[in-house]
């Protein structure tokens, strides 16, 4: 098989990379990164190629059409939710995954592609994928319009298989170079680990599903298999609220650090994500297996 991960050199990229060649060692794996977010660093390890480039750049990604990839794991976006340039926000996420599914149809590959669990706003809880989309900013604004492309791609052309995960809040091991835009409970145990007290919007009550990186790199390799073309939600199903991560990380951390609130400075905040999870048991056979504190323990103790 060969395969094309976008992003690779990202948190779950380049998990995913290093997963699949421990799993499939025969398997050819290129990775495709712009380096802007992420680094080099966190695929360290990694065997096969690595291109350096843009996924918005046109030409380059013609250029890949004689390397018949079998599958695309398309990773690579803007990740910054903070970033408000929507122009900016479009080109890369947009016209990039544009470019990514023109590859994918010329040369039949089965594309596997990151939503976000931003599309739903503050919307109906448990989130499900039918609902109303409601992004509360540029970022989630562009999964929206992938979301609609990737539909719009698989209903012009009957042959494409296009999967997109609408992944909920990922944590994990090599979300350290997304620095702000890292996870909650890294930026959280990050503070707690120098015996600082945990600062958090108050009073601490919003609440997350967060889905442990392992999981969702389960969930992208299950999506190989997928028999027919979906968008499914890869969460656990549960909430946890920001205290309630503060108690976790003290257990596991060995700490006694109680948390200190402060107003939270952003007009658009999403206060609750939860996903139903039943399209993605239905279609994936996806089930997360991290429960909260079981990631946060694999998390800082491996
Ligand atoms: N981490 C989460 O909680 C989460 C939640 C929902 C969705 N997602 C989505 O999952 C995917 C991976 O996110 P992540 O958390 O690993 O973030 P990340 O920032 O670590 O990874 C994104 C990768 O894409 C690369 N990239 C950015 N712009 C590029 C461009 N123009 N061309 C080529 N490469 C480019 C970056 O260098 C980086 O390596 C993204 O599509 C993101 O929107 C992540």
């Amino acid at each position: 098989m060969r395969i094309l991960i976008t992003g690779g050199a990202g948190f779950i990229g380049a998990s995913l990379a290093l997963e699949i060649e421990k799993r499939f060692p025969s398997w050819q794996v290129t990775v495709l990164d712009g380096l802007s977010s992420g680094h080099i660093r966190n695929i360290g390890g990694f065997k096969g190629e690595l291109i350096e480039g843009r996924v918005e750049d046109e030409e380059l990604i013609n250029s890949l059409n004689g390397k018949n990839f079998d599958f695309i794991h398309h990773q690579a976006a803007i990740t910054d939710t903070t970033i408000d340039d929507e122009e900016r926000m479009m080109r890369v996420n947009i016209d990039g995954f544009k470019n990514i599914l023109n590859l994918a149809k010329r040369q039949n590959s089965k594309v596997i592609y990151a939503s976000s669990a931003g599309v739903y706003g503050n919307g109906l809880m448990p989130m499900k994928e039918s609902q109303r989309l409601v992004p509360l900013n540029a970022y989630a604004l562009s999964k929206v319009r992938a979301d609609e492309l990737a539909l719009t791609f698989a209903k012009e052309n009957k042959d494409m298989k296009i999967i997109g995960l609408r992944y909920f809040n990922v944590y994990g091991p090599g979300e350290e170079h997304k620095g702000k835009s890292a996870s909650m409970i890294w930026q959280l145990a990050v503070q707690m680990k120098k015996g600082r007290n945990p600062r958090i919007f108050k009073y601490g009550e919003q609440e997350r599903d967060f889905v442990y990186v392992k999981d969702v790199i389960e969930a992208n390799i299950m999506a190989m298999e997928a028999k027919e073309n979906c968008i499914v939600n890869i969460g656990t199903g549960q909430m946890t609220n920001f205290n309630g991560i503060i108690e976790i990380l003290n257990e596991v951390l060995g700490t006694h650090l109680k948390p200190e609130y402060f107003d939270n400075p952003y007009d658009f905040y999403q206060n609750q994500t939860q996903a139903d999870t039943a399209l993605a048991v239905h279609l994936l056979g996806f089930k997360a297996k991290f429960s909260i504190e079981e990631g946060i323990r694999d998390y800082f103790f491996v």
